[in-house]
């Protein structure tokens, strides 16, 4: 499934530590005690798998989804197999692929990722769905964008991460703005969409904007 379009001072794992009430909620995850390599909040991130296809299929032949997406024409099974396999050849080398799942339920309810990854230069491009409209305004989306901006810096040494945001997207643009991307251009009439070319914008955190955030 294409993904193209604050601070974070707590480690990922420390809302898993034991709760001191034993009669208070706890967190049904992690089940056997798993504590999950990238996680933040209500959410950690896993590798793509075969079996997700039919749940990617669904969230990207909807166009309330797909509105602030470049991908907007229907997907059938047969191409996203294709573009599964593509995935697959890229991830870990120039693109990191991830499903974002929830962690009280390991309930699928979107995908991240982190692609045209130069490790030359360390830097790489942001994309990410939240895949069912009922699934946004959780605090996932904001959620995983932490998670995976924290291993892009901490774990692959990027400089820079960016992202391009339809500027007709104003709830995504404030997402991001939240978590410290800063607005660096604006490219006029990048892409056509119903009738009309409109604009979008190109938004980037830096290694310092993020150990900034970390420090406040
Ligand atoms: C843009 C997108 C990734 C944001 O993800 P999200 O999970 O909805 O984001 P969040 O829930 O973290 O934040 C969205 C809003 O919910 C609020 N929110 C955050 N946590 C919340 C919580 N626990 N409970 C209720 N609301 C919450 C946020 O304050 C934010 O409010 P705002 O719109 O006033 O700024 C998602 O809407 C999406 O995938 N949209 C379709 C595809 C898309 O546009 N992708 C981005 C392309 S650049």
């Amino acid at each position: 499934m294409r993904t193209s379009s604050g601070s974070n001072r707590r480690r990922p794992t420390a809302r898993l530590r034991a709760m001191p009430d034993d009669d208070a909620p706890r967190p049904s995850f992690p089940p056997g005690g798993r504590v999950p390599l990238i996680a933040h909040g209500p959410v950690y991130l896993r590798p793509g798998e075969r079996r997700d296809i039919p749940v990617f299929l669904r969230w990207m032949n909807d166009s309330r989804t797909t509105r602030t997406l470049l991908m907007n024409n229907p997907i059938g099974e047969a191409m996203e197999e294709r573009w599964f396999d593509q995935m697959l050849e890229h991830h870990g080398r120039d693109r990191w692929y991830f499903v974002i799942c929830r962690m009280a339920d390991d309930r699928p309810v979107g995908s991240i990722d982190l692609r045209d990854v130069d490790v030359r230069n360390g830097s790489a491009t942001l994309g990410i769905v939240i895949g069912d409209p009922a699934d946004t305004g959780h605090g996932y989306g904001s959620s995983a964008i932490r998670a995976l901006v924290a291993f892009g810096f901490d774990q692959l040494r990027l400089e820079r991460i960016q992202l391009e945001v339809f500027e007709y997207n104003a709830s995504a643009r404030r997402v991001y703005e939240r978590l410290g991307f800063v607005h660096e251009g604006t490219r006029r009439h990048a892409f056509y969409r119903d009738g009309a070319h409109h604009d979008d914008r190109v938004m980037a955190i830096l290694r310092e904007d993020w150990a900034a955030q970390a420090r406040d």
